[in-house]
C-alpha cells in the first residue's frame, strides 16, 4: 500500500466537528504511508484542535487564514496549492463545509482550496455530524450535489455520537478513509483513461436527469432453518456503485438490496430483502414504472422447498442431510418479458469458460438488452472486490471489452453503454 502513497501530495482539510481530533490520527497514518501532508483547517476546526499539533505530525505549516502573510508565496497560493497536490481530503467535514462547498461559498482557506481544485484532483468528504444533522434535507441536498459534481463521499458511520444519539454521522475508522484514498489514487489513471475513452459526465447527466433507474444488488439469502441458510458470494459493490452514479447523475433510483455489509448512497431509495422471492416481488412490483433496470443481485438460483421452523437438531436429522431445492424465478427473465419497448433490462453474468459465447446465449435465454460480462479467469474481476474488469455485450450485437477500473467507473462505462443502446 505504501507504495501508493510515497511522495504524494494530500491536502487534508479539517473543520469544525467533534471529530476533528482523529485528523490528527489521519494525518500520522498518511505520513508514516510516506505522502506529503498539508493540512487547512477551517477557524471552527481550531477550537477542537490546535493547528500546533497538525504541524507537528504533518511536519508542514498548517493554514488557517487565507490571508496569513507566510502563505501567499507571491499570491494565487490557494491556485498554486490545489494545483500541486495529487489528492484532496476534508475529514471531518461539518454541515457548514459540506454546504459552502456545494455552493461555491469560498469565504475561508479550506473551501477556497477545495473549489480551486482541478477536474483531475480527487476530492473526498467524510462528513460527520449528528444524525438529525446529516439527516436534514439540507445536507441531503447538498450531498446530492456535490456526488454529481463528481466529489467522493465517504458515508459516516452508524454508533453513538458524542450527543448520546445513536444513528448515521461517526466519522469512520481512520482505515476506512486510508483505504478510500488508497483505492482512488491508485485508479485515478484509469479515471482518467475511462473519462476519456468511455464516457461523458455531462451527456450522461443530460440522458439521466430524472429518469427512473431500478438496481438489483447484493446475495439473496434462502433460508433452511430460521438459523442456517444458503447464498451466494457477493458484496453488493457493483450494484451500489451503479445506484450511487445513476443517482449522481440525476436519476430516481430504487435500490432493492439483499443483505451487504456496505452503506446505501445518499438519495436513493432502498428496498432491503432477504430471499429471492421477496427481491423477485419488490422488482417485479417497482419495474412499471421505470425506464430502465439493471439487475446486478447475486440471486440464488435454488430454494429449499421447505423451510424448516426454529433450529433442526443434528441428533434428528442423523449424519446426512437432504434438502430439496426448487429453482428460484428468474427475476430478469421475467422482467424482461414484461417490458415495453422504451425500457431497457440489464442483467449480469459471470461465466468461467467460453466466456463471450456463453454471455451470449445467457443475453438471448434471458431475453435482455444488455449483458455485463464479468469473467471468472480474469484477476481483479466480478464479486467482493473494489475493481472489476468487464466486457459488456448488447442485442444488436456489440461486443466492448474495457480495462480493469474501479467500481465506480464501471458502473459510468455500463450507464454509458445502456445510454448508447
Ligand atoms: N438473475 C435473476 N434471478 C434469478 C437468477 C439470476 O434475476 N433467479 C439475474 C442476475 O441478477 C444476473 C443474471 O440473472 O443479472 C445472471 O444470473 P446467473 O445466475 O449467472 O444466470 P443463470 O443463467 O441463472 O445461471 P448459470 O450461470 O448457471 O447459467
Amino acid at each position: 500500500m505504501s507504495e501508493i502513497f510515497k511522495n504524494k501530495k494530500i491536502i487534508v482539510g479539517v473543520t469544525g466537528s467533534i471529530a476533528a481530533y482523529k485528523s490528527a490520527h489521519l494525518v500520522r497514518e498518511l505520513k508514516k504511508l510516506g505522502a506529503e501532508v498539508f493540512v487547512i483547517m477551517t477557524p471552527s476546526a481550531t477550537e477542537f484542535i490546535t493547528p500546533l499539533t497538525l504541524e507537528n505530525l504533518s511536519r508542514n505549516p498548517v493554514t488557517v487564514d487565507m490571508f496569513d502573510k507566510n502563505a501567499q508565496s507571491g499570491g494565487a497560493w490557494h491556485i498554486h496549492a490545489a494545483n500541486e497536490c495529487d489528492l484532496m481530503i476534508i475529514a471531518p467535514c461539518s454541515a457548514s463545509t459540506l454546504s459552502k462547498i456545494a455552493t461555491g461559498i469560498c469565504d475561508n482557506a479550506l473551501v477556497t482550496i477545495a473549489t480551486a481544485l482541478p477536474p483531475e484532483v480527487p476530492l473526498i468528504i467524510a462528513p460527520a455530524m449528528d444524525s438529525t444533522m446529516f439527516l436534514s434535507p439540507a445536507v441531503q441536498r447538498n450531498l446530492k450535489t456535490l456526488l454529481s459534481d463528481g466529489v467522493h463521499i465517504i458515508q459516516p458511520a452508524n454508533g453513538e455520537l458524542s450527543s448520546g444519539l445513536i444513528g448515521p454521522g461517526r466519522l469512520p475508522e481512520i482505515d476506512i478513509l486510508v483505504n478510500e484514498i488508497s483505492k482512488i489514487l491508485s485508479s485515478k489513471t484509469e479515471i482518467s483513461f475511462a473519462t476519456n475513452k468511455h464516457y461523458n459526465l455531462e451527456s450522461l447527466r443530460s440522458f439521466y436527469e430524472n429518469k427512473k433507474v431500478l438496481v438489483t444488488a447484493g446475495p439473496t439469502i434462502e433460508k433452511i432453518d430460521d438459523v442456517r441458510y444458503l447464498t451466494n458470494r457477493s458484496s453488493g459493490k457493483m450494484g451500489y456503485a451503479i445506484a450511487e452514479k445513476s443517482s449522481m447523475l440525476g436519476a430516481d433510483v430504487i435500490l432493492i438490496s439483499g443483505p451487504v455489509k456496505i452503506a446505501p448512497p445518499a438519495n436513493v431509495k432502498l428496498i432491503n430483502v432477504e430471499s429471492a422471492e421477496e427481491m423477485y416481488e419488490a422488482s417485479i412490483k417497482n419495474f412499471k414504472s421505470c425506464d430502465f433496470a439493471i439487475l446486478s443481485a447475486a440471486v440464488a438460483d435454488f430454494t429449499p422447498i421447505v423451510k424448516a421452523q426454529g433450529k433442526m437438531k443434528k441428533e434428528d436429522i442423523g449424519n446426512e442431510l437432504t434438502i430439496h431445492l426448487t429453482q428460484t424465478k428468474d427475476i430478469l427473465l421475467d422482467i424482461s418479458k414484461l417490458r415495453k419497448k422504451s425500457q431497457i433490462v440489464t442483467g449480469f453474468a459471470l461465466e468461467h469458460v467460453n466466456e463471450i459465447e456463453n454471455g451470449i446465449k445467457k443475453l438471448q435465454r434471458k431475453k435482455c438488452d444488455i449483458i455485463v460480462l464479468n469473467s471468472m479467469s480474469k484477476e481483479n474481476s466480478g464479486f467482493e472486490t473494489d475493481m472489476n474488469t468487464i466486457t459488456i455485450l448488447d442485442a444488436k450485437g456489440v461486443i466492448k471489452d474495457y480495462p480493469t477500473m474501479d467500481k465506480s467507473d464501471c458502473a459510468l462505462v455500463i450507464l454509458e453503454s445502456i445510454k448508447n443502446y
